[in-house]
């Protein structure tokens, strides 16, 4: 296994290689313009049919919800500023609840929001059962779950179980002393002699006391992954910065007391977990040496394969129980994983292989992810969206291309020419195919990755310590763009705690909501289609022209009723083809454009000698 970050920074985490309106005007006026849109926007045709308020018609499946669902990530941080102190918090999520309905997705994923010293922005947690005061109170978060309710919108919060903070108080009484109730509650080592034989050069920067770490391994986030307390004479073990000490999984006190803040938070109605960077849950307890991979990484640690830190097979036992806990309550709570796995086969593993017992939606990275530096390759996909179709026991795929820890899609898979329209692919994609979608905020407008040009501008941590070469992580974590006026309607604070990005006048809400065209209107009507459409809902998914090097195309089939095509250009150049559905079992000819991002598109009436303009997307009904 690579280290956890590349070198590239658009492949970052890709660790196998290792309101000027009010929410509720908003609303009506995104309402409202989407329905008075049928006749000046033909493009949008089929949205117009499923308007977002038909949404709750669509007969009672005996599906899971999340089988079908949108869940839509919020960097709590940086989505509403409620209180004008230019950091987001939990009331500015719900004043746009009726936004995010309108929109058409099924759940939230809300970043942590747990008290935290926010060394890591929330991901180094103080307390697993209360609510940072930057973001609200309790009583806030139990009237944002009780309002998305309302409006049958689902919130998932985020599990960080791998580790706490060094604030925590169990940490805080681990770190005192050898005798605490608590030490063994995190993974401590005494440490090797600095005069042992084969202690490198490296290895002694980190000498404390005539000891060095027992082995090389480094954090994911720069250093040795070992930090010496003098209080107690031993180093800990941390995966990422030294202010998250790595939790002790061993000891069974240890789960006990992280399922039971689980329950505290399912008790309270969440809809369950995406559960932070839990393939790192053990170690290897003979705390053998990584393999050194050449090279050094951005923060100038070798690299090395995460054989021993990383996907050690005891975790699977964890996730089985956390399933059957979590399976004990009604309404399909889901749970979620940060899974960034080198293939498939291992991504079946964390479904539970045949047994299905294990995540019900451990996320898909190769797709949006993949390997070979995000290439926009039709063929790739292909390969990769086959894979998680075909080979994961039937388990349901999750599909995801943005996140708070990557260089924004767009950004990765654009050319600079036709970012618009590949922002767009990248949404068909996400949204006709069989599998679950996970969005990021912003991604439905286009919102670009905004890096830091000066390293006193920098916040993650990351990219203070790897600056030049790594960045860190603050480009793809820019405010929430909902207007052209000031903080484009984030907050009333001048010195919003990242500068809003500079393109907000024109990627923003208020402003797409209006252009017929837009991002916004192209994912809205994307996730429109995928409730109100049967064929995409649930049809089943063959793969077409499949040596086709540029053209991306499938067919979703239920049997019955029309079936829909989707066919991609992934290239800068107009590209023709002809499609033939029989090996679908496909045979009608009545051809009719559901939806577009080309003009020329809309009134394509076969599928012979089909012209796709640039990057673009065409999906279409047959009957
Ligand atoms: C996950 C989170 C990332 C965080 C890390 C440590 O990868 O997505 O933001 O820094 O875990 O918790």
């Amino acid at each position: 296994m690579a280290p956890c970050f590349s070198r590239n920074p658009a492949q970052r985490f890709a660790r196998h290689l290792a309101p000027s309106l009010s929410g509720l005007a908003l609303a009506l006026c995104l309402g409202s313009l989407i329905a008075a849109a049928g006749a000046q926007r033909p493009m949008i045709e089929t949205a117009t049919q499923a308007h977002p308020a038909a949404a709750f018609a669509f007969p009672a499946s005996p599906d899971p919800w999340w089988k079908h669902a949108v869940v839509y990530e919020i960097y709590p941080r940086s989505f509403q500023d409620s209180n004008g102190d230019g950091i987001g918090d939990l009331n500015g999520i719900t004043s746009r609840l009726d936004y995010l309905k309108t929109l058409g997705i099924d759940a939230m994923w809300i970043s942590p929001m747990y008290p935290s010293p926010q060394v890591d922005f929330g991901y180094d947690i103080s307390n697993y059962e209360s609510v940072d005061p930057q973001y609200g109170t309790l009583a806030d978060m139990d009237k944002l779950i009780a309002e998305s309710k309302k409006r049958g919108l689902r919130i998932c919060l985020d599990m960080v179980l791998n580790h706490t903070s060094d604030k925590h108080p169990w940490f805080i009484d681990a770190a005192s002393s050898r005798t605490s109730p608590k030490h063994d509650w995190y993974v401590w080592n005494d440490g090797k002699s600095a005069d042992a034989p084969g202690v490198t050069a490296y290895q002694k920067r980190f000498e404390h006391e005539g000891k060095v770490p027992p082995n090389n391994w480094v954090s994911g986030f720069g250093g040795s992954a070992w930090e010496w307390v003098p209080a107690v004479h031993q180093f800990y073990y941390h995966k990422f910065y030294k202010q998250q000490p790595d939790l002790n999984w061993d000891n069974p006190a240890v789960e006990k007391a992280m399922f039971g803040a689980m329950r505290f938070w399912l008790d309270r109605g969440v809809a369950g977990f995406r559960l932070d960077a839990i393939p790192t849950l053990f170690e290897d307890p003979q705390l053998r040496d990584e393999r050194e991979l050449g090279g050094v990484n951005a923060q100038g640690d070798p690299n090395l394969a995460g054989n021993y830190t990383d996907n050690l097979p005891k975790v699977h036992d964890v996730i089985r129980r956390m399933r059957a806990m979590v399976d004990s309550y009604p309404g399909d709570r889901v749970l979620i994983g940060e899974t960034y796995l080198p293939n498939t086969a291992a991504l079946d593993q964390w479904y539970g292989g045949e047994a299905h017992d294990e995540l019900q939606l451990p996320m898909d990275m190769l797709v949006g992810f993949h390997g070979d530096h995000d290439k926009l390759t039709a063929d790739s996909f292909r390969q990769h969206i086959v894979e998680v179709e075909t080979q994961v026991h039937g388990s349901q795929p999750l599909l995801v291309f943005d996140n708070h820890d990557n260089v924004r899609a767009i950004d990765r898979y654009g050319d600079g020419t036709h970012n618009d329209q590949i922002n767009k692919l990248l949404a068909t994609v996400l949204f006709t195919t069989k599998a679950t979608a996970l969005m990021y905020y912003g991604e439905e407008l286009g919102m670009t990755t905004t890096t830091p040009t000066h390293k006193e501008d920098v916040k993650d941590p990351i990219g203070i310590t790897g600056w030049p070469q790594e960045k860190g992580r603050d480009g793809e974590r820019t405010p929430m763009q909902w207007t052209p006026g000031p903080q484009a309607g984030f907050s009333t604070d001048p010195h919003t705690w990242l500068p809003v990005a500079p393109d907000y006048k024109t990627v923003n809400v208020q402003v797409e909501s209006k252009e017929k065209g837009s991002e916004l209107a192209w994912f809205e009507q994307m996730m429109a289609l995928r409730r109100s459409n049967p064929a995409l809902r649930s049809g089943t998914m063959t793969m077409l022209d499949t040596s086709n090097p540029d053209v991306l195309s499938y067919v979703r089939s239920t049997g019955t009723g029309p079936a829909v095509v989707i066919a991609m250009n992934f290239t800068a150049e107009p590209k023709t083809l002809s499609l033939d559905l029989s090996s679908a079992g496909v045979t009608g000819t009545s051809i009719k454009t559901l939806a577009a991002d080309d003009a020329s598109l809309l009134s394509i009436g076969t599928l012979k000698n089909v012209t796709l303009p640039p990057y673009a997307s065409w999906v279409a009904s047959v009957q």
